[in-house]
């Protein structure tokens, strides 16, 4: 039986990839420390044989009894509103974390894919985004620890992957929905879908003219999945090309949720991206992958999630106590 790593493994995105790994037959150690993840997103897998689950911070020394065959690191804060209120620990998580799991990679002769981002292509010049594109990152901007953070993490994996001829993989993750996101991570989707369930105003910042494009996670998982297993070292975008308006998309949200409220508009945050969309040709001519959910039933699976939520997580204003994490 192969053996896998999952870091983030209490995330949104960890926890699907766990059970996409478990439900192929491997045996899965999942690894977090919970600062932006939640227990809920793996209690199924609690008494499950092949699976393990440890607490640990990613940026301290990482150790793994036995074989391991396949690490997939996934630890990182994602949203911004998360990584705006712990910058250091985000790109420690990026530098120090990754080079901690490059270390176990080369150790124990195992293959390494990385969860980077469409946010190393910053507010992006070209349209759409190709891998080979080098991006238009403000390093100093309130987003910088993210975006920089992503961008030494794709450097130190080339890195390892010349130097010490490791096996690595880098995916460039475009925004991707599904169950399991939290709603108060000021994402769009979580955002959009939490005021209809509450009864209150959709926000929209700035015009609504910026463009979004959304994967559903079962297609980004099989998108990794097919990466993974690969024997391509560099980047590949895994996103959903089609592209749609802030504007238009909170309309899409109001008939789905059938909410009575209205749009109301905010200033748009700095070095927020007008327009992003991935170019995923490389995706389709390398792995045969091609996102295959469309959005209307993936937002409907979606908004089905956010419904079963409790009360007390619907009216939760912050998800997160980060100060019991802090240690800088
Ligand atoms: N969801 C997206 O649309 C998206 C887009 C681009 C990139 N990504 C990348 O995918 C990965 C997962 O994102 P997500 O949306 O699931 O976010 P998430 O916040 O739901 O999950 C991240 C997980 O990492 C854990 N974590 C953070 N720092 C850690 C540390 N130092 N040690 C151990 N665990 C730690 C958190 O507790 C959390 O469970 C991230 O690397 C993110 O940058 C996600």
């Amino acid at each position: 039986m192969k053996k896998v790593l999952i870091t983030g493994a209490a995330g949104f995105l960890g926890s699907h990839l766990c059970d996409r790994f478990i439900n192929e037959g491997y045996s899965v150690i999942g690894m977090d420390n919970f600062i932006t993840g939640d227990e809920k997103n793996l209690v199924h897998l609690e008494n499950h044989p092949n699976f393990q689950f440890i607490n640990h911070d990613v940026t301290e020394f990482v150790s793994i009894e036995g074989d391991l065959d396949y690490i997939l690191h996934f630890a990182s804060p994602a949203s911004p509103i998360d990584y705006l209120k712990i910058p250091i620990q985000t790109l420690k998580v990026g530098s120090l974390g990754t080079h901690n799991l490059l270390g176990l990679a080369k150790a124990k002769g195992a293959r390494i894919l990385i969860a980077s981002t469409s946010e190393v292509y910053g507010d992006p010049l070209v349209h759409p985004q190709t891998e080979d594109y080098y991006g238009n990152v403000n390093t100093i901007g309130p987003r910088g620890v993210y975006d920089e953070a992503k961008r030494f993490q794709e450097s130190i994996t080339m890195a390892y992957h010349r130097f010490h001829g490791l096996e690595t993989r880098i995916v460039r993750i475009f925004n991707t929905y599904g169950p399991r996101m939290r709603l108060n991570d000021g994402r769009v989707i979580p955002a959009f879908m939490g005021q209809a369930l509450r009864g209150e105003d959709l926000t929209i910042f700035g015009d609504g003219s910026q463009t979004r494009s959304f994967c559903y996670v079962d297609d980004q998982v099989e998108g990794i999945y097919r990466l993974l297993l690969s024997d391509y070292a560099e980047p590949v975008n895994i996103g959903n090309p089609h592209e749609i308006t802030i504007k238009e998309f909170a309309e899409e949200i109001i008939k789905l949720t059938g909410t009575t409220q209205k749009v109301i508009y905010q200033d748009l945050p700095i070095n927020d991206p007008l327009q992003r969309q991935p170019d995923i040709s490389l995706a389709k001519k390398l792995l045969g992958w091609v996102p295959k959910v469309d959005r209307s039933e993936g937002m409907k699976i979606t908004f089905d999630y956010f419904k079963s939520l409790t009360e007390e997580e619907l009216y939760k204003s912050e998800h997160k106590d980060f100060k019991s994490h802090i240690k800088v």
